[in-house]
């Protein structure tokens, strides 16, 4: 008990400090951030920040980024969380307790931040993963990413998620859930199927190019 009134006064703490950032950034005119102006779902502080940060920009590579996801994508993942068509030891238990208006404004809200990239890519492998978004893999018939997640890997509404500043540790460690079938919430097996033509190396290359892009 005593840790959810510490919550929820964190909670009341974190909303008035949003309030009074909000008014000075529409004080500051046409130059603030919009971002900036939209308080931070209650919930967000209570629960979600702790991971994937307060503005959906996970610190922890293992953690993703939610910050400028397509909404509709979030919201699929979060009732997918939900029904157990994916599986995540931590996310379901915390997804199951929200209400569907909540899954939808928590996507929402997650929607309208700003990807900050902080990421240090490894240059290495930055030119064949460039190649791979773009191009595919013509030898083992590997589609280009860009085909669905667009030119700018920004995602494509309602379906295809944004991947662009995504943390590459988080991406590689999709790719090889669907390689392996641990991640089967894809629509007609779509990811299952390209991330199983995809070496272990090419996975790591792709996942470091879309973690490097701004
Ligand atoms: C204790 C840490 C933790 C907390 C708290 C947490 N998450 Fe997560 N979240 C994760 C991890 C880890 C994953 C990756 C899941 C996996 O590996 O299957 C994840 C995945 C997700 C995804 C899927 C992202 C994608 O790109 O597919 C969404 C959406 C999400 N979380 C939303 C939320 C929301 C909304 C909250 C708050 C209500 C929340 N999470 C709270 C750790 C957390
Ligand atoms: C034919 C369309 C299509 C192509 C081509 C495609 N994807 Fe996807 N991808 C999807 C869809 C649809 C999803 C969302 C699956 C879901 O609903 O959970 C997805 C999800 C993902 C995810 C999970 C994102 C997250 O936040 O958890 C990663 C990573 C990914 N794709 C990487 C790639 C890479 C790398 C390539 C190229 C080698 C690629 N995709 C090519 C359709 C595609």
């Amino acid at each position: 008990m005593k840790g959810l009134n510490y919550f929820l006064c964190y909670g009341v703490v974190m909303l008035m400090g949003a309030g009074i950032t909000s008014s000075a950034a529409m004080a500051a005119g046409s130059n603030a951030d919009p971002a900036q102006q939209i308080p931070v779902p209650p919930i967000v502080e209570q629960s979600c920040g702790a991971c994937h940060g307060s503005d959906g920009n996970s610190i922890v590579p293992a953690f993703p980024k939610l910050a400028a996801q397509v909404s509709q994508y979030t919201e699929k993942q979060l009732q997918d969380f939900v029904s157990g068509a994916r599986i995540g030891p931590i996310m379901t238990g915390i997804a199951q307790a929200l209400s569907d208006a909540q899954i939808q404004e928590l996507a929402q809200y997650f929607s309208q931040q700003v990807n900050k990239n902080t990421a240090q890519p490894d240059t290495q492998l930055l030119a064949q993963g460039e190649k791979i978004y773009r191009g595919g893999v013509v030898a083992t018939k590997v589609p280009a990413c860009a085909a669905c997640h667009g030119p700018t890997a920004i995602g494509l509404p309602p379906l295809y998620p944004g991947l662009a500043g995504q943390n590459a540790a988080y991406i590689e460690s999709q790719l090889l859930a669907f390689r392996s079938n641990n991640r089967s919430n894809d629509l007609r097996a779509v990811m299952r199927e390209i991330a199983g033509n995809l070496t272990t190396q090419e996975s790591k290359a792709v996942a470091a190019y879309l973690g490097s892009l701004p």
